[in-house]
């Protein structure tokens, strides 16, 4: 049993297969927090605690009379909330209906049901397998306000994933009022941690920083209305010497898609907590009698083994239990994308040019990006109007996908759905349509506005033309791109005093569109994109399989930023393409081949005009693309390791900027090593590498040689030597 209850003593243990969760029902029906760890059987870790009086400065419960040896202040807690003498951060803080702020819940009941909870409208992990995943469900009210919250701890015991929710029900007659509702909090009683985010902007995203977790609170946040390029909903609490391979790490990804916080706060008893969920100014949710709040849910994981092992259970849970539809495991076609290749400036016949040049290196698929609807030639106008512009493509969109379908290509095509121009015949319809401030001017993010996706209609109008455009053609792939911080938070259909709920009413009416339309078109691939990496969440892989990464194609950032990126989300969602040089952001100039060894770190395919290669190239990429073809399933379905840094020089004696990585098949027959040189010096440092994840006893073949797992990952492998700019090689191990 992943659950264990000890009745008598309300203790709650939780076990997957390597860790162990704890907490209990305490004095007074507080529940307190006990363990977060290593697997250890279900004995209470309640003599952990060491109760004292901490002098005047930590009050104490009206329960506990003159014991001032109880205090909230300072005792773990499994879910803390304000107004109850804890003046720590909090994870929820609710007004009463005159408005004084307590929530002060207090233990009721529990229930352990199989299978995994849902959470009704937002999206979650799912049981991929019947029997397993078990919730527990414990129940706390505030017996004066009567807001009940439900805490939810789903197990996949064997993945060593539990999740978190809240959901809250206002049990009383009267209205309650959430002013904060994150997903969760853990505490730790002691330990000297450092924090693991990652943090960016557009073209540069998920880099990486470790910080130690010092006294106070530090916060990585997003209050632009997504997840966001500058932060993203992702952060580990690791011990002072966690690394890849040793160490207890913990990890917490939130899945949503829109603002939200992490906080930790090391408080005066040299205690750590993390709390994390939904969070922007303003945040607030009116619960009137019988109503309900759900959190989003917080995927947490804890590793004994370092990074690369947390990145595995993420990664296999999130392939496995989040993406959903036909594409999760499903090989993903190669694709050539015009949107670097031509910008606003193309036509039908260009298009099906480079569909034929791309039949030529064995790709799949062509998505038509921005630019072929309405008025939309340049990024001023036309958004909205989810229209072919027949004129411009000089021809109909059904005959432009037949003649690309003709040339052995599939058919993918660009929607940026909620999002609108002033100048377009959808803005002009429905004014009102838009997040606007009243009486203001409103605030402009690449010229454009934002639809008020909390409104039924303007949902049912963006999925009755994006339907009629899927249906009019055959269209096989959707790229739903996003590209402004979200702001003006008002929308004329909620009343004043639930303006404050309206940011999170966007991310559950886009999670609505996308749930109908992802329904409804199951064949369809779906890749996410916000300007590249700004909205790359586990929220959004629930309904796209794949998201585009960065809109840096750049093949050395793009080290880093999918460097950054594997930490918690699968190589199989990260869009990666191969573009032209000079690259189109940096200016760079790197050979093609570390721009397809770049790419094949993720999903794999092309950014440029292919129809302007030379014989030379156009060789080169097929050959690239017949590799990438051949390696996909290990590349996709094996483990992923991160070798060496490109953040840090570390890892191996003369790593001049060598970033390395490698991916193993499941069966440990085949290994896949790659290595690209961001610089180079003159007389270099010979450069070894430690291989991972191999069977100690196999023998693998590299052309010729014949090594054994044990001297790969123990003794190392040999670098050749590295010249000329950006170089980069793959090395493929075959099981023998
Ligand atoms: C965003 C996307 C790009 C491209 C453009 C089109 O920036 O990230 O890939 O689709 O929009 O305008």
């Amino acid at each position: 049993m992943a659950i264990h209850v000890d009745r008598e003593n309300r203790v709650f243990t939780i076990h997957t297969a390597h860790s162990t969760y704890q907490f209990m029902a305490g004095p007074y029906g507080f529940l307190l927090h006990l363990y977060y760890g290593k697997r250890i059987d279900h004995q209470s870790l309640e003599y952990l605690i060491q109760r004292k009086d901490w002098a005047s400065f930590s009050s104490n419960p009206g329960d506990a009379g003159g014991d001032r040896t109880f205090s909230l202040d300072t005792l773990p807690l499994e879910y803390p909330t304000a107004g109850t003498g804890d003046c720590r951060i909090s994870a929820a803080a609710a007004l009463d209906e005159d408005g004084a702020a307590a929530l002060d819940p207090r233990y009721k009941d529990f229930e352990i049901r199989r299978g995994k909870y849902a959470l009704p409208g937002l999206p979650a992990l799912y049981e991929a397998e019947p029997g397993e995943a078990e919730t527990l469900a414990v129940v706390l009210e505030d017996p004066v306000s009567r807001l009940e919250l439900e805490l939810l701890y789903g197990v996949f015991a064997e993945k060593d994933i539990i999740t978190r929710a809240v959901v809250f029900t206002n049990r009383s007659g009267k209205n309650l009022r959430l002013t904060r509702a994150l997903s969760a909090g853990v505490d730790f009683l002691y330990g000297d941690f450092d924090l693991v985010h990652f943090h960016g902007r557009h073209m540069m995203e998920r880099q990486i920083a470790r910080v130690p977790a010092a006294p106070g609170i530090q916060t990585v946040s997003s209050a632009r209305g997504t997840s966001s390029h500058q932060h993203n909903p992702g952060v580990i609490l690791c011990e002072k010497d966690a690394g890849e391979d040793y160490g207890d790490c913990y990890g917490f990804n939130l899945v949503y898609s829109g603002s939200f916080a992490a906080q930790v706060e090391q408080d005066q008893t040299g205690q750590t907590r993390l709390v994390m969920g939904v969070d922007y100014g303003g945040f607030t949710f009116l619960l009137a009698g019988g109503e309900r709040f759900t959190t989003p849910e917080l995927v947490m994981c804890h590793s004994g083994g370092g990074f690369a092992a947390l990145s595995h259970r993420y990664h296999r849970i999130y392939r496995h239990n989040l993406c959903r539809g036909d594409w999760k495991l499903a090989r993903r076609p190669v694709l050539i994308n015009n949107w670097e290749a031509t910008y606003f400036r193309f036509d039908g016949p260009k298009l099906i040019q480079i569909a034929e040049a791309a039949a030529g290196l064995g790709l799949d698929l062509l998505v038509m990006d921005d630019g072929w609807f309405g008025a939309r030639d340049d990024d001023n106008r036309g958004l909205g109007d989810w229209f072919p512009n027949e004129e411009k493509l000089g021809m109909s969109l059904g005959t432009l996908v037949e003649e690309v379908n003709k040339r052995g290509l599939k058919f993918g095509i660009w929607f940026e759905p909620e999002m609108v121009n002033e100048e377009s015949g959808l803005y002009r319809a429905h004014p009102d349509w838009v997040l606007r401030l009243p009486g203001r001017d409103p605030v402009r993010g690449r010229g454009q506005l934002a639809l008020d996706m909390s409104r039924q209609d303007t949902r049912d109008y963006l999925f009755e033309r994006i339907s009629a455009v899927l249906d009019s053609a055959r269209v096989e792939y959707v790229k739903w791109d996003m590209n402004r911080s979200l702001s003006d938070w008002y929308s004329p259909l909620l009343p004043a005093d639930r303006q404050g709920e309206l940011p999170h009413r966007y991310v559950l009416g886009l999670y609505d569109l996308l749930e109908r339309l992802t329904r409804k078109y199951p064949r369809v691939l779906f890749e996410g994109c916000s300007g590249g990496g700004g909205r790359f969440d586990p929220g959004m892989l629930f309904y796209h399989p794949q998201i585009w990464c960065s809109d840096n194609t750049d093949a050395i950032d793009r080290l880093k930023i999918q460097y950054g990126t594997s930490f918690f989300y699968p190589v199989s969602a990260v869009g990666s393409h191969v573009s032209v040089v000079p690259n189109h952001g940096t200016g760079r100039t790197t050979p093609l081949a570390t721009r397809c060894i770049a790419a094949m770190a993720g999903t794999f395919g092309f950014e440029m005009d292919l129809t302007r290669m030379d014989d030379a190239e156009r060789a080169e990429a097929a050959r690239w693309t017949a590799e990438f073809k051949k390696y996909q399933p290990l590349i996709h379905g094996g483990a992923y390791y991160r070798l060496l840094s490109p953040f840090e020089r570390r890892g191996a004696p003369g790593n001049a900027g060598v970033t390395a990585w490698e991916f193993v098949s499941p069966d440990k027959t085949q290994a896949l090593l790659c290595a690209a040189a961001g610089e180079i010096r003159a007389n270099p440092l010979n450069i070894h590498i430690r291989l991972k994840g191999l069977d100690e006893n196999r023998l693998y073949r590299l052309g010729e040689a014949l090594y054994t797992g044990a001297a790969l990952m123990y003794g190392g492998f040999a670098l050749p030597g590295f010249r000329g700019d950006y170089p980069a090689r793959v090395f493929f191990f075959e099981g023998a």
